[in-house]
């Protein structure tokens, strides 16, 4: 994708919303919103198919992919959520017309990702704090455009590197109402094999991968050894150079179990699916931005973004989708492996919004295991309820599909044979934790 691509510099082009057919079926809304000074973000709204007098009836759910620098618009609409899939088939589990029947809002996030752009790389953002005011930024723009939302519950959906962008922005957001800066019905955020506690992921890697005897014990040792000196490095509070080590960490991973599916540690993986002459880190960029690791779909991704959706929506020619994508990433080393486990908690303690955990039980890069440890340090009235409730199955037809804990507005459900996009791989639980959110 991106890699095959030579950045360039943007000259200033006109960012007027636009409003068109859209691509695929359904009513859609898009455009781009200008965050800051050069700097140009996209969203793309699917209307719900709903029965209903006014789409604003239902609720709003807003998406945001991880990476840093995967795009909404391309990896959740074409490959996980949206109306149409990457074939161009029609999509039966789509949230936009789900039995649930929710309004979809994907924004191309961080600035750089996917349609979204800057005029001057330095225009990226170096921290989580800088994308949440930049979503609060296209907020403003959105409700302008589209104010019959403004008191539609709105609920923030993030995957991966999206559930720590969208656990800051839900935070940001609430502040933001709360102080009379923007009106806004914000009730909930969900994580979604997130990258929360970015160490204590890394750390679960090694006694995953042996328990599930894809390594042995020299693997476990020697991914252990790795991950335990990226938690000493970040611990000396040497973010960026933590970031490295956890690069390393994934190569280890890659050498001892020659190629393990970071996102499905049950999946089969095609030999030599990571192309060669590729750094650590830029692996390790490949890891955090190509859905399903296979690089075939990733280039049918890029060949559609870049050409008929592209056309459709009006995009500026000389915006190339995912351009600048692996600069979003590296700009953001020093932020990288940062955890919210505070902002989460500062969510529980004095917010009213709900907050979601939800995770696939054979992902690796941000497995189950790996986020027990911070939800289990939570502290907060909420998490004590939950210590101590009830685990329910979630049964779907008779189908075990996970198990689910409340406490309060928090909320975990362990899902059964999924990995790291779990909405995809498991429709029957995802409907059961909407349902569970929305009320719908
Ligand atoms: C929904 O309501 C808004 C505001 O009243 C209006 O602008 C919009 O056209 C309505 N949409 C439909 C599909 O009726
Ligand atoms: C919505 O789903 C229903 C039931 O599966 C289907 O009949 C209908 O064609 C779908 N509509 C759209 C716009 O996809
Ligand atoms: C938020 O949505 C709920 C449910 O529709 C509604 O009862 C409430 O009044 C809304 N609040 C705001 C501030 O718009
Ligand atoms: C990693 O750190 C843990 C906890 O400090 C320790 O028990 C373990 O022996 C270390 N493993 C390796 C391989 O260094
Ligand atoms: C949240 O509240 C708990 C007490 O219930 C407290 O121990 C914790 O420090 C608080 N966290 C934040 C971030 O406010
Ligand atoms: C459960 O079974 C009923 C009856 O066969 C069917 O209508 C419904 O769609 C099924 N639900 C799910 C989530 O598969």
């Amino acid at each position: 994708m991106t890699r095959f691509v030579l950045l360039c510099l943007l000259a200033l082009i006109s960012t007027a919303a636009a409003k068109g057919k859209g691509f695929g079926p359904g009513e859609q809304d898009y455009g781009y919103a200008d965050v800051r000074d050069g700097a140009h973000m996209f969203w793309w709204l699917f209307h719900t198919t709903a029965n209903v007098t006014n789409s604003s009836e239902r609720p709003l759910m807003m998406w945001l992919q991880g990476g840093p620098g995967a795009s909404s618009c391309g990896y959740g609409n074409f490959e996980i959520l949206g109306p149409l899939d990457l074939n161009l088939e029609p999509r039966e589990s789509t949230w936009v017309n789900f039995s649930q029947y929710f309004n979809v809002l994907f924004v191309d996030n961080p600035v750089g990702s996917g349609y979204s752009y800057v005029d001057r790389l330095s225009s990226l953002t170096t921290d989580n704090k800088q994308i949440a005011r930049d979503l609060v930024s296209l907020m403003k723009s959105f409700y302008e455009k589209l104010p019959q939302f403004k008191t539609t519950p709105f609920y923030v959906y993030g995957q991966s590197y999206g559930g720590k962008m969208a656990i800051e922005f839900a935070r940001m957001l609430y502040d933001e109402v709360a102080q009379g800066n923007i009106q806004s019905n914000i009730s909930g955020v969900a994580m979604g094999n997130s990258w929360i506690s970015p160490v204590d992921s890394t750390l679960s890697w090694g006694p995953l991968l042996y328990e599930m005897s894809l390594v042995d014990e020299g693997g476990l040792e020697a991914i252990n050894r790795q991950a335990n000196y990226t938690k000493q490095v970040f611990d000396q509070g040497q973010f960026a150079q933590s970031t490295s080590e956890w690069a390393r960490t994934q190569n280890v991973v890659f050498q001892k179990t020659d190629g393990v599916d970071f996102y499905n540690v049950i999946n089969k993986v095609e030999r030599g699916f990571l192309r060669s002459g590729r750094t650590i880190m830029e692996k390790a960029f490949d890891v955090q931005t190509i859905t399903k690791h296979y690089s075939s779909r990733a280039d049918s991704l890029d060949t559609l973004m870049n050409g008929p959706v592209k056309e459709a929506l009006g995009i500026p020619s000389n915006v190339r989708w995912g351009s600048q994508s692996n600069s979003v990433f590296n700009y953001l080393n020093v932020d990288f492996m940062k955890p919210v486990t505070s902002v989460v908690e500062s969510l529980l303690n004095e917010t009213n919004i709900n907050v979601h955990v939800y995770n696939g039980n054979v992902d690796l890069i941000c497995s189950t295991p790996g986020q027990m440890v911070w939800i289990n340090k939570l502290k907060s009235e909420a998490t004590t309820i939950f210590q101590t409730a009830l685990r329910r199955t979630i049964w779907v037809n008779n189908t075990m599909e996970g198990y689910e804990k409340h406490g309060g507005k928090f909320a975990l459900f362990w899902i059964n044979v999924a990995g790291h996009s779990a909405p995809i791989e498991n429709t029957a639980a995802t409907r059961h934790i909407l349902k569970s959110m929305t009320g719908f």
